[in-house]
């Protein structure tokens, strides 16, 4: 299905995420001619805003850089708005002839993307509304498109399923994991599975560990509200460190189909060793910013920010150690950390492949550096292959360099952004990037019990600098292993 011809119904039109990531990127798909003249967005919110006032709004997103004033003109006059109250059925039926009244108009055969980008106490009731009023009954295809936070836990989350499955089967259901729609997370299998050098190596035979690093330099900004009941585990961790953990640990699928990753990647959470109780303490760190420097600047702290309690316990970052119990990576320590507030924003995965097994030579006196795999996913995108050459002239003494390919880096390309490339797979139906049931559910339940154990005691916050990065307990967690955290901005910069 390519070309794809739909209605759009974005709940919560007004909101920052529409503004910020969704209207940009369906205006990329429209201007790279992904989506043709038969489309359509319908905006609905609380707010009686009219149809030019949305279309200003809509505008109003896409940056000056991107867009030809006429184009735009013609992509915003497809955008509809229609004041709603979720609660009340009569809001559909009007809606349900609004969108009608489209499908006549642009030509599209009844197919309706309902995509959820509110706050999720009006999932259960919007979905059941849909289906009680007829508007997934159409001649096209209906598609359920839904936005994080999925639960708070593993029985919110399957209450949550439950209520949009009543309305929408699994296969109509798009969890958005925006990490999933990242340019090099998707490369991650691509890179193992394309080539010849790095899968007979890819096992606990030859990797010693896997590092993951999701940093942020901004802090919690204005969504106090929201962190305070999530923490850095539930918003970062239980969705988006797990998922790649997933990708760089599967086995290859047997071809390239949504359900084969999918299984694929839900045996590997299946062998995710469960950590709970006292034992917390030997793979898990928490940690809350304190207040600190940044480019001369002096930051609040955690507890400073607004709408945050001033004993707030919630974690603003965490480091982990995840063990993969299966034949492969028995004894490989795959470690996680992310945080907001921290020296800079980049998200990298270290390989470090073991040592060899016996060392010929010197390096200035000291030991070989390990081989390893850096896969850049942000800011910087690429790989990078750290090696030990000679180093020139006399006598046999080494140096290490490094082969680095840049992926966005190349002149004239302009890597799509994550929102653009999963709003178009989900109005192709291809749920390949999108997170299944089981993998939500399987992941909470590894969260669960660490938040469980965390919310018994009592947190020694704050532990970390604004602008540093992270609680030295973090550093430990690596040191009693045997390794250390591979500096990531010595990884960016050079
Ligand atoms: C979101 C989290 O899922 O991911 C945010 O809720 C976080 O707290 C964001 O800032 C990070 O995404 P990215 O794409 O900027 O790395």
């Amino acid at each position: 299905e390519h070309n794809p011809k739909a209605v759009i119904v974005i709940f919560g039109a007004t909101g920052d995420l529409a503004k910020r990531k969704l209207f940009p990127s369906i205006y990329r798909l429209f201007q790279n001619k992904k989506i043709g003249r038969e489309f359509s967005v319908v905006g609905v919110g609380r707010r009686a805003w009219t149809n030019d006032f949305f279309r200003e709004n809509v505008k109003e997103s896409i940056e000056s850089s991107i867009h030809a004033p006429e184009a735009l003109e013609e992509f915003s006059s497809h955008f509809y708005y229609h004041p709603f109250d979720v609660t009340n059925p009569s809001s559909y039926l009007e809606l349900k002839d609004v969108l009608h009244n489209l499908d006549q108009k642009y030509d599209i055969p009844g197919n309706r993307m309902f995509y959820l980008a509110m706050a999720p106490e009006f999932f259960g009731t919007i979905a059941s509304n849909l289906k009680k009023e007829g508007l997934t009954d159409t001649q096209g295809w209906s598609r359920l498109v839904i936005e994080k936070p999925f639960g708070h836990d593993l029985p919110s989350a399957e209450q949550l399923n439950n209520e949009i499955r009543e309305a929408f089967s699994e296969d109509q259901i798009y969890r958005i994991d925006h990490y999933l729609g990242k340019e090099m997370v998707q490369n991650i299998e691509v890179i193992r599975f394309a080539n010849a050098i790095f899968e007979p190596l890819w096992n606990s035979r030859f990797i010693s560990n896997i590092q993951i690093t999701s940093s942020e330099s901004l802090g919690v900004e204005d969504r106090g509200r929201y962190y305070e009941k999530s923490g850095a585990l539930r918003d970062m961790v239980q969705n988006h460190l797990i998922q790649m953990v997933a990708l760089l640990a599967m086995e290859p699928p047997i071809k390239l189909t949504t359900n084969e990753i999918r299984s694929e990647k839900v045996k590997v959470l299946r062998a995710l060793r469960s950590i709970s109780g006292g034992e917390v303490n030997d793979f898990f760190v928490r940690g809350q910013y304190g207040t600190g420097q940044m480019n001369g600047k002096e930051l609040p702290g955690y507890r400073e920010e607004n709408n945050v309690d001033d004993i707030s316990n919630t974690e603003t970052y965490v480091a982990g150690k995840l063990m993969i119990d299966n034949f492969r990576w028995a004894g490989v320590p795959f470690y996680i950390r992310t945080g907001k507030r921290m020296a800079a924003k980049s998200t990298k995965i270290v390989v470090q492949f073991k040592d060899i097994p016996m060392n010929l030579y010197y390096r200035d006196g000291e030991n070989l550096d390990p081989n390893l795999l850096v896969i850049h996913i942000q800011p910087d995108e690429g790989i990078t292959l750290h090696l030990n050459a000679k180093k020139s002239g006399g006598g046999i003494f080494t140096q290490p360099i490094k082969m680095d390919y840049c992926n966005n880096c190349i002149d004239g390309i302009n890597t799509p952004e994550a929102y653009e490339k999963l709003i178009y797979d989900s109005l192709c139906g291809d749920a390949t990037n999108f997170t299944h049931w089981d993998e939500v559910a399987l992941s909470w339940s590894f969260v669960d019990s660490i938040s469980e154990y965390w919310q018994t005691q009592i947190a020694d916050f704050p532990n970390y600098a604004s602008g540093s990065m992270g609680p030295k307990a973090a550093d430990m967690l690596l040191e009693k292993d045997g390794f250390h955290w591979w500096p990531i901005t010595d990884i960016v910069e050079e």
